[in-house]
Parts: structure tokens; C-alpha cells; sequence
């Protein structure tokens, strides 16, 4: 897997992905309500979306792309708000259903974008989140969005923030579905070829530093400070230069090595060591610093349709939690670092039996 760093449009991106029907289907293994945090996430989200003026009073539509399971939807849904998501993956898009969640099971295109509005009307809000970094023809979404979109709308959507990875090594934020990882400059960049405002950015603590982008038709809404204010720190992080990410590319290399002297220590004083959490990140991490089964013995996570299967690449087994509960190692890798407080909160059994969490952001170490 490599990735590319483009100074025009500032956009770090992979070279090479996967086919989105190869990775979005009727067996698709995320499914967002896992996360009792993030289910909060996304009920402030609601209601920050609902009290933030930018709604029509009578009757507004909210449009929401990749909704999963209905995490955020089914506040608008409770409260009666016309709302649609647009969900491809079947087996989440029917849960998100029996939550009353109107859902469209298609990707998200242009020609979408088109039909939707000849059969439903143009929506207020067009919001996403950990989606649009997800989907190749990034230009497609946007010409679709310039056409869903109200005269006086607004979308807002978050991703996994650049500016963190980079300040945090958190090189695990790369993998197949992150085909983008965005930052207020290469937004900015992108919706403006397109005749759209970058209008506010709203930073989040969600997946280990995220950032909320709000847009609108270029000159409906005056451009907060907060744009002005993020785009001058990400320059001087040097988010728009190649240099940057030649540093980054050797701080993953360091923290690769400290990963790996770290568990075949602990390995030879005999400890037992498992993972916390089969994330989609930890698939990064297990091939590029090739740890298989000789340096962890399982990976335990609470998503039934992950458990009895083995991670891709290095066939480390992936085991219900409870397994975890009965059999705890000595020491687990936090492979799910970014619900570290949820996760902390839950497992102080395991702490006070002597265990040890090694995390790996922003460094290698054990807590
Ligand atoms: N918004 C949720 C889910 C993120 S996972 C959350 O933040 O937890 C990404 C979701 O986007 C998956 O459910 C996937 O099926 C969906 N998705 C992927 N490509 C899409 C596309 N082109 N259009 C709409 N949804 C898409
Ligand atoms: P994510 O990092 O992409 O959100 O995925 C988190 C994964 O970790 C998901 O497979 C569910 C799992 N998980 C647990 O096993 N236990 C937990 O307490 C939490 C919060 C997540």
C-alpha cells in the first residue's frame, strides 16, 4: 500500500484502492452503535445540526451519507425530521431500518444526487461522517452535493483529521476504505474548484482526532475566523509541503521499530500479550510491522461478526470478548486507542488484575 502527497491540491491519499463493492456490501463488518461514545457522538451531533440556524423552519430534509446503523439518523428520526440516509452496505442499512431510518441502499453519486431531487426535493443538511474519506470519485460526491444542496444548505461532515495523524504517528489511519485523509486545506481546495465555501471547522475528539467541515454555496454565509485561524496552523504545521510527510514517513518507520523491540521483549521474559479491539487500523499495523501469532495470541472484539474469523494478512484469530474477560493477557495492545476513555472506563478489572495496556499513539509505550 503506498500513498501520495499532492502540493497542489494538499491531499495525502492512497495510489491504489480497492473496488467500493469489495469493501461495501451485505456482510460489511462495521457496525457503528458498537461504541456507547460515539452513539452520544452523534446525538449532540443531531443536535448541534438542529440548533445551528442553518435549517429551514418549515419542514427541513437532512440528507446523511453512509449512516451505518442509524447511530445518527435515528435522532432525526425520533423526532419526526424528513430525513433519508444513504447506506450500500445491506446488513447495516437494515438495522439502521428498524430504528425507522428511511435508507437509500445505493453509493452515492452524482446521478444519485439528480434523482433525489427530482423524486424528494433538495435537503438543508448534507452530513456525513468517516465517509467521505472513504469514496475514490471524491469529485463525483461533490458535483452531487452542489446539486442536493439548498440554496441557503449546509453540509457538514468529519473525518479522521490529517493535522493529527501526522502530529501523533498514527500511520494506522491508513488503510483501504481511508482512500483520503483531509485537512482544511485540501478541502478548502476541493470545494472551491467547485464553487463552494469552506464556512467553519469544528475539531473532534472522535477516532483519535477528527475534524467536523461545514461548507455552503460560495458566498451564503460569511467564512468564520475559524477557517482563517486553522488554515494558518496547518501551514505552519506544513500540511501544504511534501517535506512534512517525508518526516512522517520516517516516524512510522521509528515507531515501528519500538513496537516490535517492545513485544519481542516482552516475549522472551515469557508474558502473554493480546489485542483489544480487530479494527480495520490494527490490519495496518499487524502487516507493516509484520506481527502474526508469534508475538500476539488473539485479538478480542465485541462485533459478532468479526469473531472466528482471522485478521487479513497475518491470520492473528479474532475472539468474542469474553474470551478476553475469562483468559486476559499479561499485556493488551489498545488496537481500538481511539475509544481508549470508553475502553479504560470499562476494563478497570483488568488493570487492577495487573494488566497493561501498550498503546503505540503518539508513541510506543506501556500505560
Ligand atoms: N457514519 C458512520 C459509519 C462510518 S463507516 C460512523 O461514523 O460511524 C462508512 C459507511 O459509509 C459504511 O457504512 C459504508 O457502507 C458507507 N459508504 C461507503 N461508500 C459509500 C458511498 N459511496 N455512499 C454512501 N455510503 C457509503
Ligand atoms: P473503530 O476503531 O473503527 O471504531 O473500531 C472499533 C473496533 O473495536 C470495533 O470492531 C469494535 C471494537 N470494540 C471492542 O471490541 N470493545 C469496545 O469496548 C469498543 C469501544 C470497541
Amino acid at each position: 500500500m503506498a500513498i501520495g502527497f499532492s502540493e497542489t491540491s494538499m491531499m495525502l491519499q492512497l495510489i491504489n484502492q480497492p473496488a467500493p463493492e469489495k469493501m461495501f456490501h451485505d456482510h460489511y463488518a462495521f457496525y457503528s452503535s458498537t461504541s456507547n461514545y460515539m452513539a452520544r457522538h452523534f446525538k449532540d451531533f443531531a443536535d448541534e445540526v438542529l440548533q445551528s440556524g442553518y435549517l429551514t423552519i418549515k419542514d427541513p430534509f437532512v440528507l446523511e451519507l453512509g449512516c451505518n446503523d442509524g447511530i445518527m439518523l435515528r435522532n432525526f428520526a425520533e423526532k419526526g425530521i424528513r430525513h433519508l440516509g444513504i447506506e450500500p452496505s445491506l446488513n447495516v442499512a437494515a438495522e439502521a431500518n428498524k430504528h425507522g431510518v428511511r435508507i437509500l441502499s445505493e453509493f452515492f453519486t452524482e446521478q444519485l444526487a439528480e434523482s433525489i431531487v427530482q423524486e424528494q426535493g433538495m435537503v438543508d443538511a448534507f452530513l456525513a461522517a468517516n465517509v467521505m474519506c472513504h469514496i475514490p470519485d471524491i469529485v463525483g460526491v461533490v458535483k452531487g452535493i452542489r446539486r442536493v444542496l439548498k440554496p441557503t444548505g449546509v453540509v457538514m461532515f468529519e473525518d479522521p483529521y490529517l493535522g493529527d495523524v501526522v502530529s501523533k504517528t498514527s500511520y494506522d489511519q491508513i488503510y483501504d476504505e481511508h482512500v483520503f485523509l483531509f485537512s482544511a486545506l485540501s478541502i478548502q481546495y476541493l470545494f472551491g474548484l467547485h464553487g463552494m465555501d469552506l464556512i467553519d471547522v469544528l475539531p473532534q475528539k472522535t477516532h483519535g482526532g477528527s475534524m467536523r467541515y461545514v461548507l455552503a454555496h460560495r458566498g451564503a454565509y460569511p467564512v468564520k475566523n475559524s477557517v482563517t485561524e486553522l488554515i494558518a496552523r496547518e501551514r505552519a504545521q506544513g500540511l501544504d509541503r511534501l517535506t512534512t510527510f517525508k518526516t512522517f514517513g520516517a516516524n512510522v518507520e521509528q515507531s515501528k521499530r519500538s513496537l516490535l523491540i517492545l513485544l519481542k521483549e516482552l516475549k522472551s521474559q515469557g508474558k502473554r500479550v493480546a489485542g483489544y479491539g480487530a479494527t480495520s487500523k490494527s490490519t495496518t499495523i499487524l502487516n507493516y510491522c509484520g506481527i502474526g501469532l508469534d508475538l500476539i495470541e488473539y485479538i478480542s472484539d465485541t462485533t459478532p461478526i468479526k469473531q472466528g474469523k482471522f485478521t487479513p494478512g497475518m491470520h492473528i484469530p479474532v475472539v468474542p470478548y469474553e474470551t478476553f474477560k475469562a483468559n486476559p493477557p499479561d499485556y493488551a495492545v489498545l488496537f481500538a486507542w481511539n475509544h481508549a476513555e470508553e475502553i479504560m472506563a470499562k476494563e478497570k478489572d483488568f488493570i487492577s488484575a495487573g494488566g497493561k495496556w501498550i498503546v503505540h499513539v503518539p508513541e510506543v509505550r506501556v500505560l
